[in-house]
């Protein structure tokens, strides 16, 4: 490993699932929320920091933090089966992480959502498609202009 590459200790994974339950018995949002609770819990102890975004029945979600912590929390996910249609889209190394303030931040739109909230997450939706890195910095600046706090 070169000087440059070791400055790189975190990785950061970006995937997205799509939500598996019947949706007219169970509301997503409460799905959503109690994922990203124990997330949060979970990763505090695991320092992984991130961000769970849940749009059109579609979860785009951003792990960041020591690579093993990444890894071992990331094939934890992979079993759930409250998702389906799991696709990596991003796996690198980076020397800093973008969500530091979360443990795992939420955001999903539902009836009381505004439209700067519902146009973000499409927008971020449309990013993951064709730039990892810009949607992940869209991600940041949405939870930001929402004031979207440290604690789950
Ligand atoms: C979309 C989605 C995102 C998740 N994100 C995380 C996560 O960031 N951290 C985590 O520990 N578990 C996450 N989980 C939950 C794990 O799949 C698993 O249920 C959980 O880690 C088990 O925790 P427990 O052993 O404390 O019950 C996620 C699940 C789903 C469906």
């Amino acid at each position: 490993m070169n000087a440059h590459r070791s400055h790189k200790q975190f990785s950061r994974l970006l995937y997205t699932s799509a939500f598996n339950g019947d949706s007219s018995a169970v509301q997503p949002q409460q799905t959503v929320r109690d994922i990203a609770e124990t997330s949060a819990a979970n990763n505090r102890v695991s320092d992984i920091t991130g961000s769970l975004f849940f749009v059109d029945g579609v979860f785009i979600q951003i792990l960041e933090g020591p690579p093993d912590e990444v890894e071992k929390t990331f094939e934890r996910i992979c079993c759930d089966f409250r998702h389906a249609d799991l696709r990596l889209i991003d796996l690198t190394g980076v020397s800093e992480r973008l969500f530091e303030e979360w443990d795992m931040a939420c955001l999903y739109e539902d009836q009381e959502s505004s439209l700067a909230l519902r146009d973000g997450l499409q927008e971020v939706r449309f990013l993951v498609g064709i730039n990892a890195s810009q949607a992940a910095l869209q991600m940041r600046s949405l939870l930001e202009s929402q004031s979207v706090g440290g604690e789950a």
